[in-house]
């Protein structure tokens, strides 16, 4: 049967507000989405006044802070802190980012942080990547050979051939752009998402590999590729600068110019 409201138990209710009790008027008012599934309560977002005086200048500093000063059950991910890992990214004011390489001083205004959308969450800010990492393992994102290894020497390429996989090789798997996708939010379980089909781009553009028929052929479904309606949400949610969207055009030209029907 169709539901036309949603459950009782998913609505985000107003949470606890944890004053600063600083005299600076350097103050930022952070909302942060709180859900643990162990405890019998609705998801609700808590409100933090931080001041910026005793806080480093990235969203994930004041996570960091509000863990440390204010509640430290509070769960989010992050490791690098330097735009490498892809483990902090949250929604932050509508926009799917990461926490470590978003000033605060450019965001107008209250700050709001929020889990990657249309994903289940595992705790507060913690969302389950599982069929994502499944989506990426499925496009086999590693160097596959039939012929000999070159003797003495690894397999070489040229700079033009390495230049087309440089740009897709810096993808670091934060998932901005698959969860800011509309058609991987209802398929996810069934459409790879812009961030598998930019890593199988990136071994299809690898001149050293040698299983370029047999990726398009894997990929050449209605699910898993044409899904895709060219929305470009992807695109412009990617905090690397990377064009999955256009990734996948060029996966879809290919296989409009290749005979996989042997
Ligand atoms: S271009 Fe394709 S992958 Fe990117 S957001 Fe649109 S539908 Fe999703
Ligand atoms: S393409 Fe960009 S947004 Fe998508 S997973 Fe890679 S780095 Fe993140
Ligand atoms: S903590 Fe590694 S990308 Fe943000």
């Amino acid at each position: 049967m169709t539901e036309f409201t949603l459950p009782k138990n998913s609505k985000v209710t107003k949470g606890k507000v944890y004053e600063t009790h600083t005299d600076t008027k350097n103050i930022r008012t952070f909302h942060v989405y709180r859900y643990d599934p162990s405890e019998d309560s609705n998801p609700r977002v808590d409100t933090y006044e931080i001041s910026l005086d005793q806080c480093g200048p990235m969203v994930l500093d004041a996570l960091i802070k509000i863990k440390a000063d204010y509640d430290a059950s509070l769960a989010f991910r992050r490791s690098c802190r330097e735009g490498i890992c892809g483990s902090c990214s949250h929604n932050i004011n509508g926009v799917n980012t990461l926490a470590c390489t978003q000033p605060i001083k450019d965001i107008k205004g209250d700050i709001s942080i929020y889990p990657l959308p249309h994903m289940n969450v595992v705790k507060d800010l913690v969302v389950d990547l599982t069929d994502f990492y499944k989506g990426y393992a499925s496009v086999e994102p590693w160097l596959k050979t039939n012929s000999e290894a070159p003797e003495g020497t690894e397999r070489l390429q040229t700079k033009e051939d390495q230049e087309k996989i440089d740009k897709p090789s810096a993808c670091i798997l934060c998932a901005c752009c698959s969860t800011a996708c509309p058609s991987y939010w209802w398929n996810g379980d069934k459409y790879l998402g812009p961030a598998a089909l930019l890593a199988s781009y990136r071994w299809l553009q690898d001149s050293r590999d040698e299983a370029k028929e047999e990726r398009l052929k894997e990929l050449n479904d209605s699910s898993k590729l044409y899904k895709c309606h060219t929305i470009m949400n992807c695109s412009l949610a990617c905090p690397k600068d990377l064009n999955p969207g256009q990734a996948i055009a060029e996966i879809k030209k290919m296989i409009a110019t290749q005979d996989l029907n042997d």
